[in-house]
């Protein structure tokens, strides 16, 4: 089950073997694993191509090392302890074995509608026990799945059901958020009248009581089909490097693009964070309040959880419903030992005020998590205080999609912890900072470009069906390099601070958006002639969406304001709703056509004294009139 740091000079001593023998150092990790074929090599890598193999003679099967590996030892443990949304309802938990007869029948099921290996599914569901078991049945038998958060719209679920070229859509009929009703249902059928041509199964939980639409041909009930199948399925053996699951996220450029992580990799990253990043002791529940619809969910509420026979809480539900508290009551009720949440939630909770963790115990908080965005100093001060008391170091993790798991983060207990700072790589992770010319900045107190040298186990392998984008992407701007688009700083000691995206990626409360990704939806209105978007800082959101629009002769009003939102719902998703936009009569433009993004960003960041260099500009007078008409 992967080895546990327990103190600095357990830390600093595997972090030097890490780098002098990577090979040796992942291989006793990934010995502690169940194989069914023995892996002989560990590693082959080549970044150029980029080509990455771990383990790669090995045969392994995740879900088996998830849950059969444990039956012998903590089979009547809780596995998964779920909180649903109503408050009125009660919590349910699975035990390792009852969770592992639940992904066996549901494993039939997908088999009973012809789904075998190499087939891709495609979950779109509520944060409900059923997900998790849909996605560990997938890994059973080896089908690959794509989860899709469940607040994607019709067009962007269809756009990812394409790409993946998915035989099969599990979704539910609806999903419960605080006092919201979504047909989820619904928006799967739109998707399907959108395009969907390779799927011929849409199999449906039922999770409400509401009727909906329903079609003989495609559509199949969870609980007619699942129930009657039996509670056993062998595992299907899987080579190290078979595709494990695609999980598509923005770039900067062009559609959201397909991040492809392999079984093997995967299994022994997310399970050797897991243990140390949160320190689990046998016995702890652990909650990370993250979406299985993005890779936090992936990896540390299902995966890097269950691989360490933890308990591991997933709640339905919204922050603030029925009240502020409900994140607070949660982990009282449950006594919660280890919260793993982000930036944007603590923020939105400090705002509604003290009295609302004061009324829990949280007293069983042994660690507290950050994850998906820079934790500013007076959130992190507020967990702190307010939930820690001082007592629970805060964790607060960098990583990506593309990385799989954690790569930089304190290790509570053992390294120190410096409000906004993620501090050291974890053994293994040999980060690094470049100028733009890619050469290697050694010293501390230094800014750059955050890039890693040395492949780790969950490092990316593809971008599914287009290779050259990966190459392009990560691994074309320093040669021999993994380049994260990120930009950070070194303090006097080391401690790496990851301060943002320097690409077009905006990340709104945690969510990665690409700009392109929000004006092509914009775009769509057939009265938009184009649109430039920015990031810009947000108080709750970190950063919010500020767009730029000329139009084709509309009363500029609030009413077509609304209908801009409306097309980027429909395109994208609530998520992508610009929170700002102003109307524009051009956009400034370098000689060469290119939008001039750094002036639009500094006018939006209410920084428009500052603009430098305007006149090698095409048109440098429209700068004035869209610094008069900024929304700030
Ligand atoms: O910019 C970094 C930011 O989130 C990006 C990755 O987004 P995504 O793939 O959606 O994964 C989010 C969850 C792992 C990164 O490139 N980011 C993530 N964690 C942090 C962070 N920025 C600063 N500090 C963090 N702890």
């Amino acid at each position: 089950m992967t080895h546990q740091i327990k103190n600095l000079a357990e830390y600093q001593e595997a972090y030097r073997r890490s780098i002098e023998d990577p090979s040796a150092f992942w291989k006793e990790q990934a010995e502690t694993f169940h194989w069914f074929k023995p892996f002989t090599k560990v590693l082959h890598w080549d970044f150029d191509k980029p080509e990455v193999r771990w383990f790669e003679d090995g045969q392994l099967n995740i879900s088996y090392n998830c849950l059969d590996r444990h039956i012998s030892s903590i089979g009547d443990q809780t596995a998964i302890l779920w909180e649903p949304n109503d408050v009125t309802k009660p919590a349910k938990s699975y035990s390792y074995k009852h969770l592992l007869a639940e992904v066996c029948q549901c494993a039939n099921a997908l088999k009973s509608r012809g789904i075998k290996k190499g087939d891709r599914v495609i979950l779109y569901m509520p944060m409900v026990p059923e997900l998790a078991i849909a996605v560990l049945a997938c890994a059973r038998i080896g089908a690959i799945h794509s989860v899709v958060f469940a607040g994607f719209s019709a067009q962007a679920l269809c756009d990812r059901v394409d790409d993946a070229q998915a035989s099969m859509i599990i979704c539910s009929d609806v999903n419960h958020r605080g006092n919201k009703l979504i047909p989820v249902k619904e928006v799967v059928d739109n998707a399907m009248d959108l395009g969907c041509n390779s799927v011929d199964t849409v199999l449906v939980y039922q999770n409400g009581d509401t009727s909906v639409n329903w079609s003989d041909d495609v559509d199949v009930w969870w609980h007619e089909l699942v129930s009657i199948q039996a509670k056993e399925c062998s595992p299907e053996p899987m080579n190290a490097e078979d595709m494990l699951f695609i999980l598509y996220t923005s770039g900067s450029t062009g559609k959201p693009k397909g991040v492809v992580h392999t079984c093997g990799g995967y299994m022994v990253y997310t399970c050797y964070s897991f243990k140390n990043v949160f320190q689990y002791q046998p016995g702890d529940i652990y909650w990370c309040t993250a979406d299985i619809g993005w890779i936090t969910g992936h990896s540390y509420i299902v995966y890097g959880p269950l691989l360490a026979g933890a308990t591991t809480l997933m709640f339905e539900g919204v922050p603030t419903y029925p009240d502020a508290g409900r994140f607070w009551d949660i982990c009282e009720k449950h006594q919660v030992n280890q919260f793993y949440t982000a930036p944007t939630a603590i923020r939105a909770l400090m705002a509604k005020g003290n009295e609302w963790p004061a009324k829990y115990d949280l007293s069983s908080i042994k660690v507290l998590g950050s994850v998906g965005e820079p934790i500013n100093e007076e959130a992190w001060h507020w967990y702190d205080t307010h939930i820690g008391k001082g007592k629970a170091p805060i964790v607060d993790t960098w990583w990506q999609t593309e990385t799989g798991g954690i790569l930089i983060t304190p290790l509570p207990g053992i390294t120190d912890t410096k409000p906004t700072y993620a501090s050291y790589p974890m053994p293994g992770i040999e980060a690094v900072l470049v100028d733009s010319d890619g050469n290697e900045l050694h010293d501390n107190n230094v800014e750059g470009l955050l890039c890693i040298k040395h492949p780790w186990p969950s490092i990316i392998r593809t971008t599914y069906g287009d290779h050259e984008r990966c190459r392009n992407v990560y691994f074309s701007a320093f040669k021999g390099k993994y380049f994260t688009g990120d930009g950070a700083r070194r303090d006097e000691d080391g401690r790496i601070r990851v301060i943002g995206r320097v690409d077009d990626v905006i990340n709104v409360s945690g969510h990665r958006m690409g700009t392109a990704e929000v004006e092509n939806a914009i775009n769509e209105h057939p009265k938009v002639i184009e649109s430039a978007v920015v990031g810009y800082p947000h108080d709750i959101k970190g950063q919010g969406i500020y767009a730029y629009v000329i139009t084709a002769g509309m009363n500029l009003d609030d009413a077509f304001r609304q209908e801009i939102l409306a097309t980027v719902v429909r395109e994208i998703g609530p998520i992508a709703k610009p929170d700002k936009i102003q109307f524009v009569e051009g956009l400034p433009k370098t000689r060469s056509g290119k939008i001039m993004r750094r002036i639009l960003r500094k006018i939006a960041a209410k920084d428009a004294e500052n603009l430098g260099d305007i006149s090698t500009l095409l048109n440098p007078e429209v700068v004035q009139s869209i610094k008069e008409g900024a929304l700030v």
